[in-house]
């Protein structure tokens, strides 16, 4: 492949959720292959490792401001003259027992990450109608086929952005719109860090030993995780192959023999080793 072929000039890409992780790392892998970008956070500190890049445009951008949300990415469509790649990355965990979540805790994940999210993808889709190209990448997460313990907002979110990309791939099938449901497994950023706070508070809270136990082996798991950069070149080559799919990510266990092996076994055997997996149990 020449040069040129690997750097194309002049593509542009939207990104929410730069400030770090996945968003973070796919930001600066398009900016060094030459790529224009509009990369939101919610303040414009940010942005900051992705700034002094030459093509990166900063949006401060809020899910849980839907109008905002969706004012902010109308005016960065026009102001780029439209986008070649769009990437819905932007995204938060909150771990907690399900009784203890609170109506708002839980109206409020939902509100950012479905409401918001599935409202700014109808704008998104339609302006990529418009040209009848382009890709639609949402960053979902392997919890759709393997939900994470305490985390039943997350979860629910998750399997309704993967239920929107899978409906949105059959709307654009046969156009020239490509729609990728992007699934990392555990991906070392500092997606644990924004739920510790809360986790705390549940740990606290209850005297079950299954919601410390759970917390842990999600800490552990996320440690030893693979990094945020290998999941943005995963994301890069999904790009690449611009063929619409569930893309997985993640370490080999997780993202390629879990999904398989889940589909041979025993539903109910299936969910007794994602149970000892997370050590909430040692029994069926
Ligand atoms: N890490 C994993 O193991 C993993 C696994 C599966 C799926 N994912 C998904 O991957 C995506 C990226 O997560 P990450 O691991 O890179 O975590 P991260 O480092 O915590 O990054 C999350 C990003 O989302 C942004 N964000 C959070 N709440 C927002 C809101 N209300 N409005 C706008 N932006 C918001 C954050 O921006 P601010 O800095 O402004 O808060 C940040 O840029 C998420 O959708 C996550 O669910 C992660």
């Amino acid at each position: 492949m020449t040069a040129a072929a690997q750097h194309p000039p002049s593509r542009r890409a939207f990104v929410t959720g730069v400030s770090g992780g996945i968003g973070g790392a796919i930001a600066q892998l398009l900016l060094t292959r030459g790529w224009a970008v509009w990369g939101t956070a919610r303040a414009e500190t940010g942005w900051a490792a992705c700034q002094l890049q030459p093509g990166f445009h900063g949006v401060v951008l809020d899910l849980t401001d839907r109008e905002g949300t969706l004012k902010k990415f109308t005016d960065c469509w026009h102001e780029a003259g439209g986008f070649d790649v769009i990437i819905n990355n932007a995204g938060y965990g909150v771990f907690a027992p399900f009784t203890t979540l609170s109506a708002a805790e839980l109206d409020q994940q939902l509100a950012a990450m479905v409401t918001t999210t599935s409202a700014l993808i109808g704008v998104q889709m339609a302006a990529l109608r418009g040209l009848e190209t382009g890709i639609l990448l949402n960053v979902s997460s392997l919890a759709v086929e393997f939900p994470l313990p305490f985390m039943a907002g997350y979860n629910m979110a998750k399997a309704a952005l993967s239920a929107l990309s899978e409906s949105l791939m059959m709307e654009c099938a046969g156009t020239g719109i490509v729609v990728i449901d992007f699934r990392p497994g555990d991906i070392k950023t500092g997606f644990n860090q924004v739920m510790a706070a809360r986790a705390a508070v549940a740990m606290a809270r209850t005297p079950d030993p299954r919601v410390s136990a759970a917390w842990h082996t999600l800490e552990a798991h996320l440690d030893a995780a693979p990094s945020a950069a290998s999941a943005a070149l995963a994301m890069w080559r999904a790009i690449q192959r611009r063929r619409s799919g569930v893309v997985r990510s993640g370490g080999v266990f997780q993202a390629r023999i879990a999904p398989v092996l889940v589909r041979l076994i025993p539903e109910r055997l299936a969910r007794i080793i994602r149970w000892r997996y997370f050590g909430l149990t040692t029994r069926g």
